[in-house]
């Protein structure tokens, strides 16, 4: 049985009544409206709201949507596209077709929950691929994930790796690879024939400089790259998300399983998901600058409180891990988990604690850039910061 997912499990408490929602993931939503005044004239893209079929969709996703999302992919026709409900479904289903008993799977960590989790409870072995810091920056070792998968084949009970997870931009540090790490990991599975999942949901959230990672399946054949609306786009309750890989072979596998579980998605969100495609650049636009704005008052914040915090910006997507340091005398929390309780007690600011992804993470907590209201939120919580810190 899967362990409960501690992440989702303190969203589903706080989410709907904190007042101050300082560490979602997902970028700044919309209502149905302003996304279908998006294209100028609404009227076409209501009346196609308004015709959409209520039945039964296609399993795979409609053409329509499979067409538009293949396009985001530089050489993936619609029959590459798998669409599920969100990327959470996407992972359960993809694990389910694709991992058995004793398998070896090597996963980077932290991680969101589900990317271990679920082949753990499959009776996988899910080794930890971590992260490290190295000169200011949130670091995975491509050479410690090539270590890793030779001890994994030459241990007493030699095993080839069934597959890499890799998140990328990564949730919760905001890491990115550069071009040529990224490459590396690819060269390290193709040598070892390993499956590659590369869960980019924060992709297209590149902020500043940063440069944007191919998508995995365009570099490698045996990678599976999964994406959704929820982060990027902002469209979490479209609920729309998909894998994208040249191994049809694997998508047909998922889709058996798919038939035991959503079966279909959603028909008014196939809709939307196309007119949300239609206008991603906009859309996405529209988020990362919010995010780009944020990190500055992120960055102001933390250097405000730099004797408090250990801040490491996000350089892709919309959040960032944080840690607290040990400050002697100036503060009366122990933990990341005490911090997020005071503060939320007191002043309905959420922030999410680290140890919500392994014990290890207690002095770190996690923040979100993807909201409009993250500046108001961090004011609060710096006014409350001033009446406790001992100066
Ligand atoms: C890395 C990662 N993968 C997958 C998901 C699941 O996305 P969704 O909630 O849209 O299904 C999340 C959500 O936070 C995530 O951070």
């Amino acid at each position: 049985m899967f362990e409960p997912f501690g992440l989702e499990r303190f969203f589903a408490r706080h989410e709907f009544c904190a007042r101050y929602l300082l560490c979602t993931s997902d970028c700044e939503s919309m209502a149905i409206d302003e996304l279908l005044a998006l294209g100028g004239q609404p009227s076409e893209a209501l009346n196609a709201l308004q015709r959409t079929w209520l039945g039964y969709t296609e399993s795979k996703g409609s053409p329509v949507l499979r067409g538009k999302i293949a396009r985001l992919y530089p050489d993936l026709d619609p029959d590459s596209i798998l669409v599920h409900s969100g990327a959470e479904e996407a992972i359960l289903n993809l694990y389910l077709a694709t991992v058995r008993p004793g398998d070896t799977v090597i996963v980077n960590w932290p991680c969101y929950q589900s990317l271990i989790e679920v082949p753990k409870s499959l009776g996988a072995r899910a080794v930890k691929w971590n992260v490290r810091e190295r000169q200011s920056r949130w670091y995975f070792d491509p050479d410690e994930l090539g270590r890793l998968i030779c001890k994994a084949e030459n241990s007493s009970k030699p095993q080839k790796v069934k597959m890499v997870v890799l998140n990328m931009p990564h949730n919760p540090t905001g890491a990115l690879m550069t071009p040529p790490e990224f490459d590396r990991v690819v060269d390290i599975c193709r040598a070892h024939g390993t499956l590659l999942l590369v869960d980019e949901v924060y992709r297209m959230l590149e902020l500043g400089n940063s440069r944007r990672l191919p998508p995995a399946c365009q570099l490698y054949e045996n990678a599976i790259s999964l994406s959704v609306l929820s982060k990027a786009w902002g469209l979490a309750g479209l609920r729309i998300g998909w894998l994208a890989t040249h191994r049809k072979d694997i998508l047909d596998q998922v889709a058996a399983i798919k038939d035991y579980n959503s079966i279909c998605a959603s028909a008014p969100s196939e809709t939307l998901a196309c007119v949300a495609l239609d206008h991603s650049d906009e859309i996405i636009a529209r988020n990362k600058s919010i995010c780009e704005s944020n990190v500055v008052h992120f960055n102001h914040f933390f250097e405000r409180y730099q004797e408090l915090f250990a801040w490491i910006p996000t350089e892709a997507g919309s959040i960032a891990f944080p840690a607290l340091r040990a400050a002697e005398g100036i503060i009366s929390w122990h933990d990341a988990a005490d911090l997020a309780a005071r503060l939320l007690r007191d002043t309905g600011v959420l922030i999410l604690p680290g140890a919500l992804y392994g014990r290890e993470f207690g002095l770190h907590f996690r923040i979100g850039l993807g909201r409009r209201a993250v500046p108001e939120g961090l004011s609060v919580f710096g006014r409350w910061l001033e009446t406790r810190v001992n100066n």
